[in-house]
């Protein structure tokens, strides 16, 4: 399994290794093609390692009452016709395990305590404007990106995700980016920021507004109600819009602002909000790492889809986003800002390239790229229990404090 907590470490093949043990015995499997899709009863079943207990694509076809059990074996990334209703037998271990993590690290913005930015930014001369500036810009483009990605995988992923492992982390993740929304929310409303001026800052701001725009095709594709998955062309579309969300916006939009927000953390200005940032990046980098796996298990059960046209394509991708984050970095702090630089996120960003690219089985893009900001990683090793509980807002309510009368 790969580890969630350092994306940033060398890529280690050891997922591949417990992907490759749950690979089916009959090896890569086969497209269907899309007029096979969804009969409903379990019509156009293949016969030996397939299911005979095979209900259809999504987990909304009809009960086939008296089919056979469902083998690990009937299991499949994509384009399974075994009832997506059962959980178990588990064949992705990884995705499973990937979802109980999600869940012990469960958060909630309200307990992250906000006094201090409160008065830090009440303060005319707290911040420079800046610092300023920084903090409303990132704000503006995360709290309407977690939205498209929480929109993208209930509207466009969850359906042609065909294994019910993988779609209980996708629920996982789904509420997680609510949370993650949420926590911008509470920071605009904490600070007393102009909400329009930041929910806005996606269509109004062009360094805010050309990340979201590379992304919506990707996800316009698979949330059409005709695209459906089972031809090979249908499958790239699938993995291309995989790629694009989860190596491309979670894994290399998103950094820029994290590494900005945390870098006031680490110099003790906007606290709660760096605390709110920290826990979000935590989460990401899970969802990120959760994706890799997809893509690469998918890759594994259908080595035809990875050819050398579209390895190209997705590298030209990338490419393409290095240079928007790399721009985002630039129209964020022209003048540069608490010991960081625009420079200095162009050669992370390179260097974060070169690790999405290993994860995924591409060569490196940009050779020799170092880290100028080691302490990132540090970050994303923070572990559930790091000063949470001793900062936790007592009068937050959990399930535990219900009343019954
Ligand atoms: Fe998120
Ligand atoms: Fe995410």
């Amino acid at each position: 399994m790969l580890n969630w907590e350092d994306p940033l470490a060398p890529f280690q093949q050891t997922d591949t290794t417990e992907a490759a043990r749950t690979m089916p015995p009959s090896g890569p499997i086969q497209p269907r093609p899309a007029a096979d899709m969804g009969s409903g009863t379990g019509a156009g079943i293949d016969t030996g390692t397939d299911t005979q207990s095979g209900a259809g694509a999504t987990g909304l076809e009809d009960i086939a009452m008296g089919a056979g059990r469902i083998r690990v074996d009937d299991k499949r990334i994509i384009n399974c016709r075994a009832d997506l209703n059962q959980l178990v037998p588990f064949k992705y271990r990884w995705a499973w395990q990937k979802y109980l993590d999600a869940c012990a690290n469960h958060w909630m913005p309200q307990e992250i305590n906000m006094t201090a930015d409160i008065a830090l930014w009440k303060d005319p001369g707290g911040l420079t404007e800046d610092e300023r500036t920084i903090i409303k810009r990132n704000l503006g483009f995360f709290s309407t990106a977690d939205s498209l990605v929480a929109n993208n995988l209930v509207l466009a992923v969850y359906r042609h995700i065909t294994n019910p492992e993988c779609r209980q982390y996708l629920l996982r993740q789904a509420f997680e980016e609510a949370l993650h929304t949420h926590a911008y929310q509470y920071v605009v409303e904490s600070l007393g920021l102009d909400e329009g001026e930041i929910f806005n800052m996606y269509r109004e701001v062009p360094a805010v507004a050309r990340k979201a725009e590379w992304a919506l095709p990707f996800t316009r594709h698979l949330a059409d109600p005709h695209f459906q998955t089972g031809t090979p062309e249908a499958d790239r579309e699938l993995l291309r819009e995989l790629v694009a969300f989860y190596v491309i916006f979670e894994g290399i939009f998103f950094y820029v602002g994290f590494t900005q927000v945390l870098s006031m953390g680490r110099r003790n200005k906007m606290v709660g909000t760096a605390e709110q940032f920290q826990y979000i990046l935590r989460d990401e980098s899970m969802h990120m790492n959760f994706g890799i796996d997809v893509i690469n298990q998918i890759k594994l059960e259908n080595p035809h889809l990875w050819d050398a046209a579209f390895q190209e394509e997705l590298t030209t991708m990338i490419r393409e986003a290095v240079a928007l984050e790399t721009q985002y970095a630039y129209d964020t702090m022209p003048r540069g800002i608490l010991g960081l630089n625009a420079p200095m996120f162009e050669e992370y960003l390179r260097f974060i390239a070169n690790r999405r690219c290993a994860q995924i089985g591409l060569p490196e893009l940009y050779p020799g790229a170092g880290n100028p900001f080691p302490w990132m990683s540090e970050v994303l090793d923070l572990k559930k229990e790091k000063n949470f509980f001793e900062t936790r807002v007592t009068e937050y309510q959990s399930g535990g404090a219900l009343k019954w009368d």
